[in-house]
């Protein structure tokens, strides 16, 4: 089979419809007007442009990101624009260092990384989407204010069950709808009620050891510390799982797992940086980024009116320079474009990175690896695998 008809086969069974109109849309040219739909941005260099201009383009008002509001409030950074995105962003500056996260991730990663490990010595597969899964949910329980107590398999249980929460919150999402209807925030403030309380409790607590603790440190009131921990929540786990194993597999069905695993194993980081970087590029876990038009302007060739919007394909722009290549330089204007550009670069980007470091590195150390089974999520707004299962070749 071709080295991507997996990764189209995942892109096709998350949304038949919407990815290869998207992808035709993509060869209509960089900044495109489509009736009905919006101004469709393909390139990076106009996207970039549209990420930063904030005087132009707002997050909220309309777009993916407002959607959330009436369940979590007006304090998750991805619905808020201008001086109070600036005042939040700036509190939050020092959040992610890398002392922290190196914290949040040893405390997250150790003991079920130690386990994919040893299942892997073993001679047994391990599922990758289940094992990051863990992670996204133990690193998530961490940030939200969850204290996760009990045997291995209970506490197992309790991180599969936050990331299910998160999946279970997205999966009311549709492309093409960028509302939720009343029935559909109420089934999703009955899935979330529980965190907020323990967001809240910790908040009171203040112990600037937990992530909580440190949104209260860091100047947050109790309101923007319950918008963080759900922005965390919502950005943060769907995103991870959707990534990771399919970076796994990108090289795997490239032929590139076993090169960049010896790289990592012999300490040589920059083929490792270039294969996450690459797969990344290829993979664009979050296929689109909304923006508003609130006063006329320009992106490209194209007129901006007031209230347009704007769909910015950061799938069409990350695949614009072509196939996967390992010895593809990014040229400044793609760098990181599927983390976001602008005052809303994703704040977790620190932490998402140092995720893929720790899982990437387990399964390298274990390589040489193949994989023995996998099966693509449906209808899924983050194309991922449901099952990619992995064992030493
Ligand atoms: C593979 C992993 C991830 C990807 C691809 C990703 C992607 C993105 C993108 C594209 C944005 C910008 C959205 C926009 O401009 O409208 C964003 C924002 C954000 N991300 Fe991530 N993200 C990832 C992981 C994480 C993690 C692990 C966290 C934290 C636990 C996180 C927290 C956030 C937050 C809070 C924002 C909002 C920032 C703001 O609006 O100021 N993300 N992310």
């Amino acid at each position: 089979m071709r080295a991507g008809a997996h990764e189209l086969r995942l892109q096709l069974a998350a949304h038949p419809l919407a990815y290869p109109v998207v992808r035709l849309l993509g060869r209509l040219g960089p900044v495109v007007r489509v009736p009905g739909l919006g101004i469709v941005v393909n390139e990076a260099s106009a996207a970039r442009e549209v990420l930063t201009d904030t005087g132009t383009f707002r997050s909220g008002g309309g777009t993916e990101a407002d959607l959330w509001t009436p369940v979590f409030g007006s304090s998750m950074l991805v619905n808020m624009d201008g001086p109070e995105h600036r005042a939040m962003r700036r509190k939050l500056a020092e959040f992610f260092t890398p002392a922290y996260v190196r914290r949040l991730i040893d405390a997250a990663c150790t003991e079920p990384l130690a386990r994919t490990a040893e299942t892997l010595r073993r001679g047994r597969p391990v599922d990758v989407v289940r094992t990051t899964k863990i992670v996204a949910g133990a690193v998530t329980s961490a940030l939200v204010g969850f204290t996760v107590t009990g045997s291995t398999a209970e506490r197992e249980a309790a991180y599969l069950r936050m990331t299910g929460q998160a999946t279970a919150i997205i999966g009311l999402v549709k492309l093409g709808r960028l509302s939720l209807s009343a029935p559909q925030i109420t089934k999703a403030r009955a899935i979330v009620a529980e965190i907020g309380v323990t967001t809240s409790l910790a908040w009171e607590k203040g112990d600037e050891n937990t992530a909580v603790g440190r949104m209260r440190g860091f100047g947050l009131t109790e309101a923007e510390a319950r918008g963080l921990a759900s922005a965390f929540l919502i950005a943060g786990t769907e995103t991870i799982t959707s990534l990771l194993p399919r970076m796994v597999a990108v090289l795997h069905d490239h032929g590139e797992l076993a090169g960049v695993a010896a790289a990592h194993r012999r300490g040589d980081t920059r083929p490792v940086e270039a294969a996450i970087d690459e797969s990344a590029r290829l993979i664009t876990p979050a296929p689109i980024i909304l923006r508003n038009a609130v006063r006329p302007g320009r992106i490209g060739r194209v007129e901006v009116r007031a209230g347009d919007r704007v769909v910015l394909s950061a799938l069409n722009c990350a695949r614009a320079p072509g196939r996967f290549d390992l010895a593809r330089a990014h040229p400044p204007e793609l760098r990181r474009l599927w983390f976001g550009a602008g005052p809303h670069f994703c704040l977790g980007y620190p932490l998402a990175t140092a995720e893929i470091h720790a899982i990437l590195g387990t399964l390298f150390d274990s390589a040489p690896l193949r994989i023995t089974a996998r099966r693509a999520e449906r209808g899924v707004l983050f194309p991922a695998y449901r099952r990619l299962e992995v064992s030493r070749a």
